[in-house]
């Protein structure tokens, strides 16, 4: 018996499931929605013998994709994707996100640009009106990143935003290492008022490698609910 958090991530990963088409290559998300998708995929494969390509956004989702029998392939081998199914830390009305909770991010904005549709899976918690209540997530070249954190503040300061806490994302006792060998640095906004301005600019600081806003990317939000119940935004 699912919780209701659970049954919300479960039956969105459900309906962006059937979304999949045979001979598609798909881009696969990370974190735990995305990981009852993959899962979902990977009955679809076993039982329904769906063929698809899966490319995975971190090294979590590749071992579970092997696991539950999905063909994987790099991004380079596939070249273009039909489509991604990914989670999300929050999304507006806009369909504007914050990603990189789990860490992914940057594989995650890679493999979701390089393909025909976006779709996000989530809870119906994570709907906000505006973005920035949770943390936004900036992953950083380990070379110098308490410099680069440093000119972080001080461009959130020059910005008038509201929240200008910066802190180190850890893994225990050490800093986080990413998938290709980064760190993450969490942003306390609070709330970002221009998501596009922040975007650009954040990428503009040397040392920063990518931001967890994910703008103009989306097409398709699938809402689960606690209750079972399912909401289509596009
Ligand atoms: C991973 O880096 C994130 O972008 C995830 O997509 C996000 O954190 C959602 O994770 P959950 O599905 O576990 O909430």
């Amino acid at each position: 018996e699912l919780s209701p958090i659970d049954r919300a991530k479960f039956v969105a990963a459900k309906r962006a499931a059937d979304m999949v088409e045979d001979g598609m290559r798909v881009g696969l998300g990370t974190g735990s929605t995305a990981a009852w998708l993959v899962r979902c995929l990977g009955e679809m494969v076993q039982n329904d013998g769906l063929r698809i390509k899966g490319v995975p956004t971190s090294s979590r989702t590749a071992e579970l994709a092997r696991e539950v029998g999905i063909e994987i392939q790099t991004l380079d081998e596939a070249k273009w994707l039909d489509l991604t199914i990914d989670g999300a830390d929050e999304f507006d009305r806009d369909l504007n996100l914050i990603k990189g909770g789990g860490g992914a991010l940057l594989q995650e904005k890679i493999v979701a640009t390089a393909s025909d549709r976006m779709v996000v899976i989530a809870d119906k918690a994570k709907e906000v009106e505006s973005l920035g209540a949770f943390p936004l997530p900036v992953e950083v070249i380990p070379f110098g990143w308490q410099t680069t954190q440093a000119l972080l503040e001080e461009t959130l300061v020059a910005m008038e935003v509201m929240g200008r806490k910066t802190t180190l994302r850890m893994n225990g006792d050490a800093a986080l290492v990413t998938d290709e060998g980064n760190h993450i640095l969490d942003l306390h906004l609070n709330r970002i008022g221009n998501v596009r301005q922040m975007a650009l600019v954040l990428n503009q600081i040397p040392g920063v490698v990518e931001n967890g806003l994910f703008i103009d990317i989306c097409d398709t939000v699938v809402v689960g609910y606690g209750d079972g119940k399912v909401e289509v935004r596009d």
